[in-house]
């Protein structure tokens, strides 16, 4: 039997999607190439490509979700640490690696950065200790790992646990803006739209920790040309960030800090 929320959810759906066909005087053609549009998302996805997610991605869904959901975490520099999209690049089991890692191997050509913050109870201050931080970020030719046969499994991908003082540190690249994929039905709707498919440049984190909520977050590099133009509308201001010149580190050209705060259930 249909639960309470499920009947609303789907029944508000069809209210909506019939209002939308009535106040555009859709034809059988427009729909047939809607249906079309859908099929070809479904054709294209595997464990690799999640067109499904960029289409509604393209269409400001997920940003919109992502801020419906986690609206109490507000964008002021003493709140917790905003929320934004997943994005369909997230791979479970990335590798657990020590403090002081680095994610990158096998590239020649990056902007190496060493990242370091503190994850903090944002009421407290206080530092927690066994937060998890889950990262990952397109190589210099801006693609995942996975979409990329170049890259070694898991390359720019890791899980890194924080000690009693809270603090981390990881080796990772300044990444660059690249497309999102646009050979499939997205990229057609930001064409058919006159949109270009390019995102700032941005690292994904998931952070995680025993008694808090999760968080699932970017942060953006504040130089970017498309810091205030992203195709799928992730950008926060607390979220933007300044890769800051380092000298003196031969593992490093830039610095990056970055601290988290989680909020308790
Ligand atoms: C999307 C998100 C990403 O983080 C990314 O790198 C590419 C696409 C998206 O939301 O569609
Ligand atoms: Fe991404």
């Amino acid at each position: 039997k249909a639960s309470p929320r499920i009947r609303q959810v789907i029944g508000s759906a069809i209210q909506h999607l019939h209002d939308w066909a009535r106040e555009n005087e859709l034809t059988v053609d427009e729909w047939m190439a809607g249906v079309e549009l859908i099929n070809e998302a479904g054709r294209m996805s595997d464990d690799r490509r999640n067109e499904g997610q960029l289409v509604c991605d393209v269409l400001g869904l997920e940003s919109l979700v992502d801020e419906i959901t986690y609206k109490l975490a507000t964008d002021a520099s003493d709140a917790p640490t905003a929320s934004a999209i997943l994005g369909p690049f997230w791979r479970k089991d990335a590798p657990q690696r020590a403090m002081g890692d680095t994610i990158v191997s096998g590239i020649e050509n990056g902007d190496n950065t060493w990242m370091h913050g503190q994850v903090t109870d944002y009421l407290t201050g206080k530092p927690i200790e066994g937060a998890e931080l889950d990262i990952w970020h397109t190589a210099p030719n801006g693609l995942y790992e996975q979409q990329d046969p170049d890259q070694p499994d898991m390359n720019l991908r890791g899980r890194f646990t924080t000690g009693k003082d809270g603090k981390y540190e990881i080796y990772c690249l300044r990444p660059t803006s690249y497309p999102i994929p646009f050979d499939g039905p997205a990229g057609k709707i930001l064409q058919l739209l006159d949109r270009h498919p390019y995102r700032p440049a941005h690292i994904h984190f998931i952070v995680t920790a025993p008694g808090y909520k999760p968080i699932v977050t970017q942060i953006f590099d504040r130089r970017d040309k498309y810091i205030t133009d992203d195709a799928v509308f992730a950008v926060k201001n607390s979220l933007i960030v300044d890769f800051e010149p380092l000298k003196g580190n031969p593992k490093a050209d830039f610095e990056l800090s970055y601290d988290f705060r989680l909020a308790t259930y």
